[in-house]
Formats: C-alpha cells, sequence, structure tokens
C-alpha cells in the first residue's frame, strides 16, 4: 500500500474529492494516512477528522520556513508517507523538503501551467482573455508551479464568465484530475523522460 500524505490549507475539496474515490477504490494500493496543515482553522482538517484520519496541524504562522518545514518532514517521515499530494497548501516549500521526497511531491494548480503560476490563476486567466482555461497536476521541484507535468484538464472560458464561475469549473476537472494523476503514478506504467511523464 502506498502511504499518502495530504497537505492543505483551506477548505480542502480537492483533498475530499481524492479521498472519495479511493473510498470507492477508483484509486487502487494506496491510503491516506494523514492530512497535515499549516493552520489550525483550516476546514480540510475538520473534514478529513469527520472520515476518520490522522488530521494534525502544524502552525506555520510567525515561524521560519526552514523550522516550519523541518518540523512538516519529521511528521511526514515519522508518518513513513511514500507520497505527499499538495492540495491547496499555501506555502511555498524549501529546497530540503523538497529534497527529502524526491519526485513523491505532486501539486494541483487551476491552470494550464506554464501559463499563470501563482496565485489566482483562475483570475489570471480571465484578465488575460484566456480562452481555454484548466488545471494541471504536476510534481513538485524548486520552482513555484514548474514541475514535471502529470496530467491537464481543460475548460472553456466562457463570455459571461466571472472569477467564481470560472473556478467553480476549473474546480469540477480539478476533482477529477487528482485522482487520475495519482493513478498515473501508482501503475508503474509512466516514466518521467526529461519533463514528459509519458507511458513506456
Ligand atoms: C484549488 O483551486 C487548487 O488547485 C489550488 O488551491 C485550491 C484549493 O482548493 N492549489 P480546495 O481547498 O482543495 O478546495
Amino acid at each position: 500500500m502506498t502511504r499518502i500524505a495530504v497537505l492543505l490549507s483551506g477548505r480542502g475539496s480537492n483533498f475530499l474529492a481524492l479521498a472519495e474515490a479511493i473510498r470507492r477504490g477508483l484509486v487502487p494500493g494506496c491510503e491516506i494516512v494523514l492530512v497535515l496543515s499549516n493552520k489550525a482553522d483550516a476546514g480540510g482538517l475538520e473534514a478529513a477528522r469527520k472520515l476518520g484520519l490522522e488530521a494534525r496541524a502544524i502552525p506555520s504562522k510567525g515561524v521560519p520556513r526552514a523550522e516550519h518545514d523541518q518540523q512538516m518532514i519529521a511528521a511526514l517521515l515519522a508518518a513513513k508517507v511514500d507520497l505527499i499530494c499538495l492540495a491547496g497548501y499555501m506555502r511555498i516549500i524549501s529546497p530540503e523538503f523538497i529534497s527529502a521526497f524526491p519526485n513523491q511531491i505532486l501539486n494541483i494548480h487551476p491552470s494550464l501551467l506554464p501559463a499563470f503560476p501563482g496565485l489566482d490563476a483562475q483570475g489570471q486567466a480571465l484578465e488575460y482573455g484566456a480562452k481555454i482555461a484548466g488545471c494541471t497536476v504536476h510534481f513538485v521541484d524548486e520552482q513555484v508551479d514548474h514541475g514535471a507535468i502529470i496530467l491537464q484538464r481543460q475548460v472553456p472560458v466562457l463570455d459571461e464568465d466571472t472569477h467564481d464561475t470560472l473556478a467553480a469549473r476549473i474546480l469540477v476537472e480539478e476533482h477529477q484530475a487528482y485522482a487520475e494523476a495519482l493513478r498515473r503514478v501508482l501503475s508503474g506504467e509512466y516514466r518521467l523522460v526529461g519533463r514528459r511523464y509519458i507511458k513506456v
């Protein structure tokens, strides 16, 4: 069984969609063993506890990044996790964190990377006038929203879209994408060739 940790800072809808997909047997061979947040009041922590999962806050406010990341790494190592899924974890993670888990950290971002990295990707897409938006699940490397792409899903940007309608349309795809990306990673059928994550 691949032991998964989910890191989140907010409501945790991506975490819940992933947990539900795993519960339904759609992502064979894995279990969520730990949910961690840098915010004690993250809705996702409460939701995880309701599902009977181990859920802990390691507060980051006022703590230097290196120190906070060390606490996170220690918790992840103690839980013997094999894979880490960032799901709305609103912290940039340090190179030390990344090298402690090489190619074992995944992130979901609400744009078709490399377009619109960083905060409020949906707002950036709307303002830029993009006609196609979407989401990306990717491996985490030392640059923000940059690592090799595992998969992407696209949605149209409609003339009548507001920030909220576009974000909601992208979120529907996000909720499919993480489970699908994890299936690919766990299948053992894909390899990284340069930046390309392809079936070999
Ligand atoms: C999602 O849009 C995700 O792509 C981004 O942060 C948001 C988290 O939402 N990284 P939720 O907490 O999973 O509902």
